[in-house]
């Protein structure tokens, strides 16, 4: 059984913590990502699992065993970094036979291994050449081939798609998710990206800071978000967030009304509401009256902009909407799925937990 348990670990350095008591249980065969703004801690949690780096306290266990003392060779794993880490002189087959010599598997394995690694990522006809001979996207395909060759426990795989080109990385990520399908090895894998993170995860570990902020299946951190920072760095574009207050249900903001977005009253909230669930409506009929900003096609469907006062939001339309910056328009929110927001804690407000948003 290839899970993973981190249990209550901490990191310091410098007296600061940079991971504040972490407690994530993997199970086998998950492809677990751990998704967060740069400087949150992710590649710190990274090499803690790989036994690169010690804990401050708290414990890691592989399968229910006790490995936060074992150095990274005596934990079966294998690692892909964003920046491959291929040896320049030795040939692609080389560098896909390396794992194979350091773990010391018998040499009559090495052919069969290699050509099946190299089959499952094509680069069948690339063996014999050198990592400076290779597109980006071949090294990386060079760099996935070595950490499959061994047939490990788990996958540990730190922004192996970040020096990738944008259409190279949307065709590696299917790639990368069939394989762990196929393989069946428990992936942790990092990543800036929420699209990234979205699309591969089991489930997401968002982080912030050093700290879980929610961990739940893409759906779940999506449609439920469980405070402001989620809620904010999860879609795009981002959500729209208005400040005001609740009264008894209804809320107030900068020239906006909108009754039933919440239950009872509350001073300082923050509501938040996706582009998807904002229509436009005929200047004087929705929620608040704005001006179109401007108006973006983005293939399937428009942006649109608008603004009132200091107040944008983003209203997702129909592709072939048009419109003059500048024109009067008003936007109509789907109450049932705004978000509430306590302004102070961040946390969604505890009212709301409960409620399903299911569609208009
Ligand atoms: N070896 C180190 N010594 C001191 N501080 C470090 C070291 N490695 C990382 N840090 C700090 O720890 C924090 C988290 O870094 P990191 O785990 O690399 O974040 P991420 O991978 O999410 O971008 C950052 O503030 C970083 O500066
Ligand atoms: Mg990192």
């Amino acid at each position: 059984m290839s899970t993973i348990s981190i249990e209550n670990v901490s990191k310091c350095w410098n007296n600061a913590f940079v991971i504040k008591d972490l407690t994530i249980h993997i199970h086998d065969r998950e492809f677990l990502v751990l998704l967060g703004p740069s400087g949150c801690g992710k590649t710190t949690t990274m090499r803690m699992i790989a036994g690169l780096e010690e804990p401050t306290s708290g414990r890691i266990l592989f399968g229910g065993e006790d490995v936060t003392d074992l150095a990274p060779r005596e934990r079966d794993i294998s690692m892909v970094f964003q920046n491959y880490g291929l040896y320049p002189h030795m040939t692609v087959r080389e560098n896909i036979a390396y794992p194979l010599r350091i773990r010391k598997v018998p040499l009559g394995q090495h052919d069969g291994l290699i050509a099946e690694a190299a089959r499952r990522v094509e680069l069948e006809s690339l063996l014999d050449r050198k990592p400076k001979a290779l597109s980006g996207g071949q090294r990386q395909r060079v760099a996935l081939a070595r950490a499959i060759v061994r047939q490990p426990k788990v996958f540990l795989m730190d922004e192996p798609l970040s020096n990738l080109d944008a259409k190279l990385r949307i065709s590696m990520r299917a790639r990368i998710k069939r394989l762990q399908y196929e393989l069946g090895t428990t992936m942790v894998y990092v990543t800036h990206d929420q699209i990234e993170a979205m699309t591969l995860a089991t489930r997401v570990v968002v982080m912030n800071h050093g700290v879980i902020q929610q961990l739940d299946i893409p759906e779940n951190i999506y449609n439920e978000p469980a405070n402001l920072f989620v809620a904010d760095f999860i879609g795009s574009p981002a959500m729209n967030l208005l400040p005001g207050r609740l009264e008894n249900g209804t809320f107030i903001g900068d020239n906006i009304r909108i009754p039933g977005a919440g239950t009872g009253s509350h001073d300082h909230v923050v509501l938040g509401v996706r582009w998807e669930d904002i229509q436009l409506a005929a200047s004087g009929t929705g929620h608040m009256d704005a001006e179109i900003y401007t108006v973006e096609l983005i293939g399937d469907a428009t942006q649109v902009t608008v603004q009132n006062g200091k107040q944008m939001v983003v209203v997702r339309t129909e592709k072939d909407f048009k419109a003059k910056f500048g024109a009067p328009v008003s936007i109509a929110v789907q109450p049932n799925r705004a978000y509430l927001f306590d302004s102070k804690s961040e946390a969604r407000l505890k009212h709301l937990e409960s409620r399903t948003h299911s569609g208009a």
